[in-house]
């Protein structure tokens, strides 16, 4: 039915399905992918002074400061293909970073009237769960495809469907830097919610459940969340 999501922030815990959901919506829509933990990655891969700057925190759990993370945010925003709307998929993920996305996005658009508001959805899943898709999860090194060894697994064990590709496994990935990653999303990350919640452009959905049911959900939050804020 032609119907556009425009500018979407997934929120949520880390293995909460931002990736996977945001991948599959990417497709759908016809709208980029920006994650700030792929960009993040591709920097320490390629050895670039942010990479180098990066890998540390990223390696012990720990959020990368903002100002580094701001930046490369507004440099992707002003590509071409972010003009009819995206996903940012693990941004914002402080209260300095989202007050930091609305001003990119009040001084890109002139006037605040002439911004499409951006909604956020966030995923929910119980802690337990979280740990089981950490843990369980491979990626392909070449074309990114997330699998669960529980829930998702390859036809193959250790190979990518798509491209005969070996699968690898996050260094973040274990149980203890897990354990980080979640201490820095309660402490950092909760109070985005509320920035979001206040503003009437949030809602939560229920992430326990399998691939397709939660993008079918958040498709009509999305729905929901547009006629709502477009009045
Ligand atoms: P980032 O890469 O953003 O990691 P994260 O937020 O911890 O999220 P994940 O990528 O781990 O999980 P996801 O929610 O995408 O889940 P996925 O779809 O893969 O960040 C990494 C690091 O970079 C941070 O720790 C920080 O250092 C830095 N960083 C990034 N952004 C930053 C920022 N803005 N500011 C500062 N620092 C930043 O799914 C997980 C698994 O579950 C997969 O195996 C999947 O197959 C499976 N799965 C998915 N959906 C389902 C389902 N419905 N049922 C069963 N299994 C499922």
């Amino acid at each position: 039915d032609g119907f556009q999501p425009g500018p979407v922030l997934l929120l949520g815990a880390p293995g909460v399905g931002k990736g996977t959901q945001a991948k599959i919506l990417m497709g759908k829509f016809g709208i980029p992918q920006i994650s700030t933990g792929d960009i993040l990655r591709d920097h320490r891969a390629r050895h670039t002074q942010l990479g180098l700057a990066a890998d540390e925190l990223m390696s012990k759990g720990q959020l990368v400061p903002d100002d580094l993370v701001n930046q490369m945010v507004e440099v992707r925003l002003a590509g071409t293909d972010c003009a009819t709307g995206y996903i940012l998929d693990g941004y914002p993920r402080t209260l300095a970073q989202a007050n930091a996305l609305d001003s990119f996005l009040q001084s890109d658009a002139g006037e605040p009237e002439n911004a499409t508001p951006v909604v956020a959805i966030s995923i929910m899943v119980d802690q337990e769960g979280l740990l089981k898709r950490i843990t369980g999860r491979r990626l392909c090194a070449q074309c990114k495809h997330i699998y669960n060894i529980y829930s998702n697994p390859p036809k193959v064990a250790g190979i990518c469907d798509t491209d005969g590709s070996v699968l690898e496994q996050r260094k973040d990935d274990t149980e203890e830097i897990f354990e980080e990653r979640m201490r820095e999303f309660h402490t950092l990350t909760a109070p985005v919610i509320p920035h979001y919640r206040a503003q009437g452009r949030f809602l939560e959905i229920n992430g326990d459940r399998s691939v397709g049911e939660v993008t079918e959900s958040i498709e009509e939050a999305l729905r929901m969340l547009r006629a709502r804020v477009t009045g």
